[in-house]
């Protein structure tokens, strides 16, 4: 049997195979389908201090080969996750990781402290991709000096590894990347939504109620492999990368994987079909089969190591 475990900032994990925030629910509504334990972790919907209603519907849109989502971070807030959401979650036998925002460096802290004692989450992942409120709106991943400052004052006050989810709207990862390394985060989750707009041709409208919203699905898997091949070649294996974008079966994960990521995040495909993270991971273990790898691990950058510049 090929080996699929994972090691990174010190916490081991079962296989590289995890779903991302925001389309897995708290990872409870699963279990009805299948046994969740059998994923590397769970990543939770974001969770931020206070309860928010999120946007107004419309805040989904089907696209060619993905969807465009607006639903503006609607969760319960921390308090009734910890009373509520983590009590189900308790007896899963999988890490779970915190997806954290806040509106200020505070908020994501306080999220973060009060998370401190609940075990079973092993780590936070910290969305930057929202707007900082004292700073007129600016998403807090958009700035390097903001980025860095929320990624030092985190770590600083919390006792759990701090994984940094950066925005692709910036278009470059790597200035970014290097700023959250030298504030001590401990991976890098590659990438979030990118920032698209959907035109209904009847009502001559936009579609979402916002407008615009964040390109998910197999359109961004391109996209997503291109940032993690370039901070890996940035910062080779420095920081563990987290790959996440476009992820639908084995060829796309493993296209992250190649390209640097250790570990991978399966997400909209969730919507099309709840068992993608599944069939993904026995999936990959056949592969390592047929190619007669022992360690997952072995993969990770490996199109690096093959790669030569034309
Ligand atoms: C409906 C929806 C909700 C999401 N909510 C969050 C969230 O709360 N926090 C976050 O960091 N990312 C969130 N994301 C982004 C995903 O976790 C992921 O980074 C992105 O969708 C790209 O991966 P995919 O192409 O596999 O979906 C959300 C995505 C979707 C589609």
């Amino acid at each position: 049997m090929p080996n699929l475990t994972v090691e990174i900032f010190g916490v081991k994990f079962k296989n590289p195979v995890w779903v991302a925030s925001g389309t897995f629910g708290y990872g409870i509504e699963a279990l009805e389908l299948y046994d969740v334990s059998r994923l590397g972790a769970v990543v939770t919907k974001g969770i931020s201090l206070k309860p928010r209603e999120g946007n107004m519907p419309e805040r989904i849109a089907e696209t060619p080969c993905g969807m465009l989502n607006s639903i503006g971070l609607q969760n319960p807030g921390v308090d009734d996750f910890l009373k509520k959401i983590y009590p189900q979650i308790k007896n899963v036998d999988t890490h779970f990781i915190a997806n954290i925002f806040g509106e200020d460096e505070e908020e994501y802290v306080e999220v973060c402290s009060a998370l401190e004692e609940a075990d079973k989450i092993v780590a936070y992942e910290l969305n930057v991709s929202c707007p900082n409120v004292k700073r007129g709106g600016m998403l807090f991943g958009h700035d390097e000096s903001v980025l860095g400052r929320l990624v030092e004052r985190v770590k600083a006050s919390v006792k759990k590894p701090v994984l940094v989810k950066l925005s692709p709207n910036t278009g470059d990862l790597r200035p970014f990347a290097r700023v959250c390394m030298d504030a001590g985060a401990d991976a890098l989750v590659l990438i979030n939504t990118l920032l698209g707009m959907k035109i209904d041709i009847k009502t001559q409208k936009p579609e979402l109620s916002t407008f615009m919203g964040g390109l998910s699905g197999p359109a961004i898997l391109p996209i997503a492999v291109r940032m993690v091949w370039e901070v890996f070649s940035q910062l080779g294996s420095g920081l563990p990368i987290i790959g996440v974008g476009g992820i639908y079966d084995a060829d796309s994960a493993l296209q992250h994987v190649l390209a640097g990521a250790v570990c991978v995040q399966v997400g909209t495909a969730n919507f099309f079909d709840p068992y993608a993270p599944i069939k993904i991971l026995e999936s990959i273990e056949s592969y390592m089969s047929e190619k007669r790898i022992e360690n997952f691990t072995d993969l990770v950058g490996r199109a690096h190591q093959l790669f030569v510049r034309p």
